[in-house]
């Protein structure tokens, strides 16, 4: 298979279902205009939509072959898009460039830019309860959905991340760090396309460790990218996180073995799909481009 067609592909589908939603809260007389717009702004500036392209992918791979995958597929790309507009506020990590724009806060101001990131998180969770699919197997996604993005999830990686600023964290708190922030989403989000396949206990162990391994591997590399790759190529600040005193792989293990790192997770996370046959092979070219990727 040609990867870079099968993601162009994804991307359209869920770039094309984002469009519309965003085009019915810019005409709904009860969401403010300018929180419409920011909330647009964030989201529609051409990230790699890579969450719901996982979703898609396992909801694949354990059968499921019908459009209803969509709101779940594109509900992660609103709590993703969230985590990124309140990740670069001021009181986090302070940035100002993001998929190659100004941040959602440098034009929108503070104020609206948490509320925009307030907004997505919320109609992530109507999103997914108003998809096609029993009540029971929505009410699993939307479990899902909170304890990957929850405290428990994605938002305790980013409180344990903030809260080692400056401090030098070891190997056990950087990898809840990792696992947390950025694992927690991805695993998620390929657990949920097994879940709206009804997939068998045993696909979705194989595909949650899958899962786990590429979560983890894909920080890891977001780390190595912003010490080796420049702004331009990135869309965002590259050497932000050492002027930041960030906790990352590079920082505690060095970037040749944290390349090893990435690469060993990426193996571990191709066995883990040993069970699957050729219904598989997205889930594993994507799980080679975390590794190789540029941006
Ligand atoms: C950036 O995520 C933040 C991390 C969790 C590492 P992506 O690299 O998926 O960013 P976009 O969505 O393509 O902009
Ligand atoms: C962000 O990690 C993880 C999120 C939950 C947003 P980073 O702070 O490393 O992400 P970037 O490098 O700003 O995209
Ligand atoms: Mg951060
Ligand atoms: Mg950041
Ligand atoms: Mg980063």
């Amino acid at each position: 298979m040609n990867l870079n067609i099968y993601l162009k592909k994804k991307r359209k589908l869920v770039d094309s279902f984002l469009k519309k939603y965003i085009a019915s809260k810019k005409r709904d007389k009860d969401c403010p205009k300018h929180l419409a717009d920011a909330m647009g702004y964030a989201l529609m500036a051409g990230g790699k939509r890579v969450r719901p392209i996982l979703c898609i992918a396992a909801y694949e791979a354990a059968g499921g072959n019908t459009e209803s995958i969509m709101p779940a597929a594109a509900s992660l790309e609103l709590i993703h898009t969230y985590s990124l507009i309140h990740d670069d506020l001021p009181a986090m990590d302070d940035d100002d460039f993001r998929r190659n724009q100004p941040t959602t806060h440098k034009v929108y101001g503070e104020a609206t830019a948490i509320l925009a990131g307030d907004g997505l998180l919320t109609d992530a969770f109507s999103m997914t309860a108003n998809a096609s699919a029993s009540p029971k197997t929505l009410i699993s996604v939307i479990n899902e959905l909170s304890r990957g993005s929850g405290p428990e999830g994605m938002v305790g990686g980013q409180t344990v991340d903030i809260i080692l600023e400056g401090k030098k964290a070891t190997k056990k708190e950087l990898s809840y760090i990792h696992t947390h922030k950025t694992g927690a989403l991805i695993r998620a989000s390929v657990r949920i396309g097994a879940i709206m396949a009804k997939a068998s206990p045993a696909k979705l162990n194989a595909l949650t460790k899958y899962g786990e391994k590429i979560g983890l591997a894909f920080q890891v590399i977001d780390d190595i990218l912003d010490v080796t790759g420049t702004t331009e190529e990135l869309g965002k600040s590259a050497g932000a996180d050492t002027a930041r005193g960030k906790n990352t792989y590079p920082s505690i293990f060095g970037l040749n073995a944290s390349q090893k790192i990435a690469e060993e997770l990426i193996i571990d996370s191709l066995t883990a799909l040993s069970k699957f046959n050729k219904e598989s092979e997205p889930l594993e070219e994507i799980a080679k481009y975390i590794l190789s990727r540029r941006n």
